[in-house]
């Protein structure tokens, strides 16, 4: 089995716990609430062609299509598909590898991603490969934090598990001590205008509600750069 392959299981695994999580009652109107500002401030004007990589079970790709944009998400981890498109909505779903997304050039205005810089295998080519859909003017805004800045040993279970030595070593942001790495990334390959946002409202919700079992609550950030 390869990186990605442990990748995928392990995420088809946690889908149904993941997806719960998300969409808890106490927490769902003022997630979409601040998500949605967040992504409205983010993109261009609707209605524009998103894809979101890695989209999991879809929260994000939901709340962009309720904006008014035309969506796609993309995920390796089945169960993550399913579990996006049982939410039914708007946005289309389908297979997919984020570091080579399975499109023709110039066919988005924006590029989105949610908690996935981390796991990426090779996030520079990943970039490279999201610019190349783009056309001129189209924006890539992702937002990411430094979930492991112990190394991903210091978790266990399910993830050590199929998180093993191969995947770790495969990763190079995962246990990247700041965002800055991830940052870098988009300004080494070309993009403008790159800029990093703390979403101080996300922090605010996360004081309130908790957050996952074996999570901390922690800054996530927006980063935000533009081709020409
Ligand atoms: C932490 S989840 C984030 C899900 C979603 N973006 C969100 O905000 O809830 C990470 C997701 O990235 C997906 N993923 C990881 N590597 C991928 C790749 N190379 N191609 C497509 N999806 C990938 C996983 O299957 C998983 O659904």
């Amino acid at each position: 089995m390869n990186v990605q392959d442990r990748i995928n299981e392990y995420w088809t695994g946690r889908a149904p716990s993941y997806d719960d999580y998300q969409q808890q009652p106490a927490r769902l109107d003022a997630d979409r609430a601040a998500w949605g500002a967040i992504w409205a401030a983010a993109l261009p004007a609707a209605p524009a062609d998103v894809l979101d990589v890695g989209t999991g079970s879809g929260q994000v790709a939901h709340t962009i299509a309720r904006l008014g944009h035309r969506v796609t998400g993309i995920d390796l981890a089945e169960g993550m598909l399913e579990r996006a498109r049982a939410h039914g909505g708007d946005a289309t779903f389908r297979s997919g590898d984020a570091v080579e997304p399975p499109f023709r050039p110039a066919r988005f205005d924006a590029v989105v991603s949610r908690y996935v810089m981390w796991t990426l295998r090779e996030p520079a080519r990943a970039v490279a490969n999201w610019i190349r859909l783009l056309r001129p003017g189209g924006t890539i805004a992702v937002v990411d934090s430094t979930w492991f800045p112990d190394g991903l040993d210091a978790s266990g279970g399910d993830f050590s598990r199929w998180y093993d030595a191969s995947v770790r070593a495969a990763l190079p942001l995962a246990a990247a001590p700041s965002i800055q790495p991830t940052a870098d990334v988009f300004t080494a390959a070309g993009l403008t205008d790159v800029r990093v946002t703390p979403l101080t409202t996300i922090l605010e919700l996360d004081r309130t509600f908790g957050v996952a079992p074996g999570h901390e609550v922690q800054m996530q950030y927006l980063i935000r750069g533009a081709v020409r």
